[in-house]
């Protein structure tokens, strides 16, 4: 029986697909359609201390290869995520399912996570360090010296399943540097990728989104080889105790199978899904499960991380 089963920390999920933090993930409605569909769990929008409309509109636009987005993290605010996963964590036979927060300044982050660390929620949290999109507030997880001053912060007073989502890196040094700052603290797992930032659409003579003059994150096929590279590159540097999510340009099986063979415990779906609905993981975890069966393999453990070289 082939199974696409997976486990992140002491959390067992028995789909290793789910959204990216950003898509269907707004409001109570959106993450419920996820959790009553095929994904294994879901990861909501992420939540700052307070409310945020975000940018303005046109803030997201589809292209044939993907999207580019910057939307400036409108969400409802950290109690409004916080108070729903813990509602659904009451219930044993509920999936488990993944906080996402930030602050808008490392104050603001710990202000969150104390929250989060005096609540009854025990479930997994994402610490997204990587948001190409508020105007002013550069990537954190570009600054080595900040993330691993966060993070060592964090720690001191954190005790609950911790992760943190990534941007891409692009240098093998910066692969190196970045791990050497994860490995040195228990986190559960670190997401590679968010979008790859700063990216500009053009239609005629035009940019296609209104912030920033037209800059946002690229999402969808154009960054499925910058993702891989990176799940891969973290999965060979991290200790093996962090788990790597898999996100970017995942539409198929096998974009899935591709992740999961460059080292992922889990995958996460982003433009896709946006374009797709949340129909799409029953299609793709048929198509995954397709290409394990026909290739021998029962679960994903089989064949996680074994990307051949030549
Ligand atoms: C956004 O809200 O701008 C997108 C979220 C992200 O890239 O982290």
């Amino acid at each position: 029986m082939t199974s696409t089963a997976t486990t992140v920390g002491t959390f067992h999920f028995s789909n290793c697909l789910m959204n990216a933090a950003g898509i269907h993930c707004y409001t109570r409605k959106e993450l419920a359609d996820i959790d009553a569909s095929m994904a294994g769990s879901f990861v909501t929008k992420t939540g700052t201390l307070n409310e945020r409309a975000g940018n303005p509109e046109p803030r997201y636009f589809d292209t044939d290869l993907g999207s580019i987005n910057s939307m400036g993290l409108p969400n409802l605010g950290i109690d409004y995520y916080l108070e729903y996963v813990t509602e659904l964590e009451k219930n044993p036979d509920n999936k488990p399912h993944f906080l996402s927060l930030v602050g808008l300044s490392p104050d603001e982050t710990h202000l969150i996570l104390k929250k989060v660390q005096d609540s009854d929620y025990q479930g997994l949290v994402e610490l997204n360090l990587s948001c190409p999109n508020v105007p002013g507030k550069p990537q954190i997880a570009y600054d080595f010296e900040a993330t691993e001053k966060l993070l060592s912060e964090a720690f001191s007073y954190y005790t609950k399943p911790l992760g943190v989502k990534l941007p891409p890196y692009f240098d093998i040094v910066h692969f190196d540097q970045a791990a050497a700052i994860f490995n040195q603290f228990p986190l559960v797992f670190v997401n590679c990728v968010n979008s790859i930032g700063n990216g500009l659409v053009i239609s005629d003579e035009t940019v296609v989104i209104k912030p920033k003059d037209g800059f946002g994150g690229i999402g969808g096929d154009y960054i499925k080889p910058t993702a891989l590279a990176n799940v891969h590159a973290f999965y060979k540097r991290l200790n093996p105790s962090i788990k790597i999510i898999g996100t970017g340009g995942v539409k198929t099986g096998r974009d899935a199978f591709e992740h999961i063979l460059c080292g992922a415990s889990m995958v996460q779906v982003g433009t896709a899904l946006h374009q797709e609905g949340v129909a799409i993981f029953e299609r793709i975890t048929n198509e995954l499960k397709a290409i394990m069966a026909e290739k021998g393999y029962e679960t994903i453990e089989d064949f996680r991380g074994q990307l051949k070289t030549l």
